[in-house]
């Protein structure tokens, strides 16, 4: 029979950079069984624990800034309903836990700056564009060309894949990072094409990659990022 509220346990790693203590905390929580985890968060926040910090920003899953792992799986908190989290994890107890891609600032927020500084290392947009037409025509991309690379440019950035990332912790830049790149290099209307080589073929580039595919498993956008990093591992990543 379909529950209208769940009984949920939350186990939430806490952080406090003042005294610089880490503890957990436990709350429990009579949730409706379409809250999503920003939704059951605020209720914690409105009726156990103002203290409670967390982020979120456009709770549409095109934010990224919700990020944060439940139950060991990183995940986007404002897509995942709790009926849906009860039945995926086959349980009513949840651990809560930053994403471990950055230092926390406080609970469940981390310094996303430190994260994004990866990304910035490869540029993620276009340094030296095609030029427009004579006559000032818009450069265009084929279907055929845009089909090779247009599901890599749904990622948002939420560093769920750094985080399921068995190589991340080890210099490498990340796949989300790679991704970034990748789109950049397939993409017809770039023409610096070098540096992103050098980037995605340097030391903390794709062949720190131990192909995992974890990437792939936890994206909340679906991209398969493992076959994109494959592709680049292969040389086949140049436009069509
Ligand atoms: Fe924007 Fe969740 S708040 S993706």
């Amino acid at each position: 029979m379909m529950e209208s509220f769940y009984d949920i346990t939350l186990n939430v790693h806490r952080y406090d950079p003042d005294t610089d203590k880490r503890w957990i905390d436990t709350y429990q929580v009579k949730a409706g069984r379409i809250m999503r985890f920003v939704d059951v968060l605020r209720k914690v926040n409105d009726e156990q624990d103002a203290t409670l910090a967390w982020g979120s920003s456009c709770e549409h899953g095109q934010c990224g800034s919700c990020s944060m792992k439940i139950n060991g799986k990183p995940l986007l908190s404002c897509e995942l309903l709790v009926e849906n989290a009860v039945h995926y994890f086959d349980t009513t107890t949840f651990t809560i836990e930053p994403l471990d891609v950055a230092p926390v600032i406080r609970d469940l927020v981390i310094d996303t700056d430190k994260a994004y500084g990866r990304v910035d290392k490869v540029k993620p947009y276009i340094i030296k564009p095609k030029p427009l037409g004579e006559k000032g025509e818009e450069h265009q991309i084929s279907p055929e060309e845009l089909e090779r690379y247009v599901d890599a440019t749904r990622c948002i950035n939420c560093f769920c894949c750094a985080s399921a990332c068995i190589s991340s912790h080890h210099n490498f830049l990340g796949p989300n990072a790679m991704l970034a790149a990748i789109v950049r290099v397939m993409d017809p209307r770039e023409q610096e094409k070098q540096s992103r080589f050098d980037t995605l073929y340097s030391e903390n580039g794709i062949y720190r990659c131990h192909s995992s595919q974890a990437c792939s498993f936890v994206c909340p956008k679906e991209i398969d990022v493992a076959h994109f990093i494959a592709l680049a591992k292969n040389g086949e990543i140049k436009p069509a």
